[in-house]
C-alpha cells in the first residue's frame, strides 16, 4: 500500500468507527478480554495519568489525533486554552460531549496537511505514533517541532 492510501484508509476506518472506539477503550462487548487484561489496562492507564499529573499540563495545549477524548477529557482539567486537532468530526463530536468544556477549540484536519498557526506549550498525542507512515515520520516531527 502506498502511504497516501493508508492515510486515506486511515481516516475512513476512524470515521466509520467512532461509535464503537469506546467499546474497545472500556474493554467491553467484543474487546472483553477478561477481568486480568482489564485489570492490565487499567494499571497502564492510572500510570499515564500519574505522568499526565505529574507533569502538570498548563498553558496552552494542542492535542493531536485527540480521538473520543479520553485523555482531551484529562488535559482539560487543568489547560489553560486546549485545542485538539483530528481527521474525524465524528470522533470529535463524542469528544466534545466528553470534555464538557465549551473553550476547546476543535479542528478537523488531515495531520499530514495539517499547518499550525500558532505555537504550543505541550503538544500530545496518544495511540497516534503507529499511524504514521514510517516516509511521513520526519516532516511530522518537524511539523511537531
Ligand atoms: C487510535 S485513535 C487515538 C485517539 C485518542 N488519541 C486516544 O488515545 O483515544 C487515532 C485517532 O487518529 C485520528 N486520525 C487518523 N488519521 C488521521 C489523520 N490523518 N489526521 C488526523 N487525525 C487522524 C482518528 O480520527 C482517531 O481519532
Amino acid at each position: 500500500m502506498e502511504d497516501e492510501e493508508i492515510v486515506a484508509d486511515q481516516v475512513a476506518y476512524y470515521r466509520a468507527r467512532a461509535p464503537s472506539y469506546d467499546e474497545w477503550w472500556q474493554r467491553c462487548g467484543a474487546y472483553d478480554k477478561g477481568p486480568e487484561m482489564a485489570a492490565e489496562w487499567d494499571r497502564q492507564l492510572d500510570q499515564v495519568e500519574e505522568a499526565l499529573r505529574a507533569f502538570s499540563v498548563s498553558g496552552s495545549v494542542l492535542e493531536l489525533a485527540g480521538g473520543t477524548g479520553w485523555w482531551t477529557e484529562r488535559l482539560a482539567q487543568t489547560a489553560d486554552h486546549l485545542t485538539v486537532v483530528a481527521s474525524s468530526p465524528e470522533v470529535l463530536e463524542i469528544n466534545r460531549i466528553r470534555t464538557a468544556r465549551a473553550d476547546v477549540e476543535y479542528e478537523v484536519a488531515d495531520l499530514f496537511a495539517w499547518v499550525p498557526r500558532s505555537s504550543y506549550d505541550v503538544v500530545f498525542f496518544s495511540f497516534w505514533l503507529s499511524h504514521v507512515p514510517r516516509q511521513r515520520c520526519a516532516a511530522f516531527w518537524s511539523m511537531v517541532r
